[in-house]
Parts: structure tokens; C-alpha cells; sequence
């Protein structure tokens, strides 16, 4: 086997030990727990419109949808942002929707809105959705997609596989679309618990089969997104973000030891603090809405911390980015840290910030007072 995927199938053993070498990538190494000199680097939607080349592929592709089922494409766009600027992760191209769609439920985009789902409102639409062993056909071009990356990327890179978690999830099948303040979502969990229950718990299912096929596929980092955690609170928080983000990183850690977890309870404030404790995770990812220096002190504790730099420095650029990312890279510098943007960049990004960020963290950029 000579695969340079995540090792599943070629890991070695030392005979003296019975353990795993330690991972040479950087990213691993930060995941592992190790402070490094300089950061590894990474960005959230790196794969995306701002880049002329993404543009241009999901053309040939069609729409956002084919492009995420066309594996040869979808490897493509997630290898333009390596080619260009040399991260040390790629992050799969697809989306966290498709499982809702693999479930059954139609998904469909509407150009400058967003997503349009079919809805959970009751008993008979939950009851249709499929099993969590019945998404596979569906996301077979996910996984494949998975495979050519693990042979196409560059030896350094590591590649990072990634789901919504279920709370994120739900909100969309439930409401149908993006909402505001997960006002559908909300409702539901209040008026038929025992309904969005088993909604959180069929998504907690199919999530940890989706992602362990994308780790058989060669994924050597799973995270999971949660984009709207921010907006549950007190025994909510603990039963619909922790407890299913505890139980998907469990059952990939006891089916895959190796192979570490990122979780991104995005907005959830002070409630960042335990996170990794709580869940199992072995980085969490911080939203640009959390000091770094609070979380030095807070979360990087417990392990490797990823994030924060405001998107909106890739649109504006200049010395407010050099300075910020540097305050990021300073604060975080005493533990385990990848540095990351705190949401996805966006469509009206300049793609030389982002090289401008690199540079900073890369070789303290000095061009800047
Ligand atoms: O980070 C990456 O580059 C990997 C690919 C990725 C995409 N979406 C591609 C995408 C990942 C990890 C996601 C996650 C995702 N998708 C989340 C969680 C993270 C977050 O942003 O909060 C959510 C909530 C979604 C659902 C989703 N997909 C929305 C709400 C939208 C529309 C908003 C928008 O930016 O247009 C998408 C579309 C989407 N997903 C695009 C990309 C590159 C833009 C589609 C296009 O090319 O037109």
C-alpha cells in the first residue's frame, strides 16, 4: 500500500512501543497537541468565488450542486487555493447539505440567496427521510472525491474532511433555508421535542457515517460545523451541541484512533471554555467574536485552538490585517495553534490579502509600520 492518504492502511507500528509514529505534517502536528514555531495555516471556504479559477470551473461544472457531485471538479477547485497560495490544509469541496439531500430531502441553490430545502415540519416528512447506512449512494462522489485528493495533494498538505453538525443541519431542514435567528428550528424543538430529538439523533447517526467514509476515503482531519451554535443556550447548548458533537467524536475516535477532530461551535461565546473537555475534540475553532488573548487562556488549555482573523480583512486588506493577524498569532503563540479566518472568506474577498495574511504569519511581514 502505498497510499499517501491518512495512513489507515499503511500506518507502522513501532515494535519497541506498539505506537503510531508521531505525524510529520504541520497541521497534525499542531492537532497533536505541539506548539510550533510558526503556525500552520489553513482558511475557512478558501475554495470559493473570490478566486477567478473557482469561477471558472463551477461554469464548466454548471452550478454549485454539480460542482460538489463532479469528483474530478470538486478535487480541482480544492486543489486551486494549494496551488496558489500553498496551505497546509485542504479542506474537501462540498458542502453540508448534501447529507440532508442524501437523507432525501431536495436541496437546491438560489443564485445570490442561498439554500432551498424541502422541509421537516412534522411526523410524516421525518418519517420519510432515509436511514443513516442510506446516504452512501447519494455522497459515493464525496468519497471519491476524497480519494483523488488523497493521491493529487502535495505530501505536506493535509486534507481535512468536515460535516454540519446536526443542530446546523436541522435548522436548514427544518426552516427550509438559511433563517436569521433559527426561529423554525426553535419552534420545533419547543412545541415537539420528541420529533427534534429524533431528527438531532438520526443526523448524529448518518454524520458519523458520512465522515468515517471520508476518512476510509484518505481524509485525515474531520471537522464539524457548527454555524449556528451560538444560538442555543444553557441545557439546550449541552444536549444539541455538545452531546451530539461528544457522540460523533467519539465513535470516530474509537473507529479510527489516529485521525483527530476539529469542532467550530461558532458564536458560542464564554461556552468555548470546555469545549474540547466536553466533547472529545482535539481543536476547537474560534469565530473572530472571541478574543484570542481570553482564549489563550480559556480553551487552548485543553489543546490546539484554530482560528480568528475576521473575514472582512480579506475585503479591506492593508495594516489593520498585518496588525490583527499579528495580535492572533502573538496571543495564541504559547500553545498548539492553526491559523485560520474566524467564518469563511467572502465572494468580494481580494485574493492578494489573502497572500498579505500568509506573508504576516509566515515571516512576521515587516512592510507594515
Ligand atoms: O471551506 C471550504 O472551502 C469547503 C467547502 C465548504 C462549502 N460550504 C462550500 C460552499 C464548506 C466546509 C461549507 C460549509 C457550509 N455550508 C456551512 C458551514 C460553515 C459556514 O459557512 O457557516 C454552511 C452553513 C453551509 C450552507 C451553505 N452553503 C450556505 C448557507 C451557502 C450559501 C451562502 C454562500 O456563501 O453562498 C452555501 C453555498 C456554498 N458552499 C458556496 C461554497 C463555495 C458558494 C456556492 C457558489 O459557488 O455559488
Amino acid at each position: 500500500m502505498a497510499r499517501t492518504g491518512n495512513g489507515i492502511m499503511t500506518i507502522q507500528t513501532r515494535p519497541e512501543t506498539g505506537q503510531a509514529p508521531p505525524p510529520t505534517k504541520t497541521i497534525l502536528r499542531a492537532l497533536a497537541g505541539e506548539t510550533r514555531p510558526v503556525p500552520p495555516i489553513w482558511m475557512m471556504r478558501q475554495a470559493g468565488r473570490y478566486l477567478p479559477e473557482y469561477r471558472a470551473t463551477r461554469a464548466q461544472a454548471g452550478d454549485f450542486l454539480s460542482l460538489c457531485y463532479n469528483s474530478d471538479l470538486a478535487a480541482e477547485v480544492t486543489l486551486q487555493p494549494i496551488r496558489r497560495y500553498g496551505f497546509d490544509a485542504a479542506i474537501l469541496f462540498a458542502d453540508i447539505l448534501l447529507l440532508p439531500q442524501a437523507l432525501g430531502m431536495d436541496l437546491w441553490f438560489v443564485t445570490g440567496e442561498g439554500p432551498r430545502l424541502s422541509t421537516i415540519t412534522d411526523k410524516a416528512s421525518f418519517a420519510a427521510l432515509g436511514g443513516k447506512d442510506d446516504i452512501h449512494d447519494t455522497l459515493a462522489p464525496v468519497y471519491e472525491t476524497v480519494r483523488i485528493l488523497s493521491r493529487e495533494l502535495p505530501g505536506e498538505t493535509t486534507l481535512i474532511g468536515f460535516a454540519g453538525a446536526p443542530w446546523t443541519v436541522a435548522t436548514y431542514m427544518i426552516a427550509g433555508r438559511g433563517t436569521p435567528d433559527q426561529g423554525p428550528a426553535h419552534a420545533l424543538k419547543s412545541e415537539n421535542r420528541e420529533l427534534f430529538r429524533a431528527l438531532i439523533d438520526r443526523l448524529t447517526d448518518s454524520t458519523i457515517e458520512y465522515l468515517s467514509r471520508q476518512i476510509e476515503a484518505g481524509a485525515e482531519v474531520a471537522k464539524i460545523f457548527d454555524s449556528w451554535a451560538g444560538s442555543l443556550t444553557g441545557a439546550d447548548f449541552q444536549d444539541f451541541v455538545v452531546a451530539p458533537c461528544r457522540r460523533i467524536t467519539r465513535a470516530l475516535k474509537q473507529r479510527y484512533p489516529g485521525i483527530p477532530v476539529t469542532g467550530f461551535p461558532r458564536e458560542a461565546g464564554e461556552k468555548y471554555a470546555g469545549f474540547a473537555r466536553q466533547t472529545g475534540v482535539d481543536c476547537v475553532a474560534l469565530d473572530n467574536s472571541v478574543d484570542p488573548v481570553w482564549a489563550a487562556k480559556h480553551v487552548q488549555v485543553d489543546g490546539c485552538v484554530q482560528g480568528n482573523l475576521a473575514a472582512s480583512h480579506m475585503v479591506t486588506g492593508g495594516a489593520a490585517l498585518v496588525k490583527q493577524t499579528r495580535a492572533i498569532v502573538a496571543a495564541l503563540s504559547g500553545g498548539p495553534h492553526i491559523f485560520n479566518l474566524g467564518h469563511g472568506i467572502t465572494p468580494d474577498a481580494d485574493p492578494d490579502n489573502v497572500h498579505l495574511m500568509i506573508d504576516t504569519v509566515r515571516s512576521g511581514f515587516r512592510g507594515w509600520p
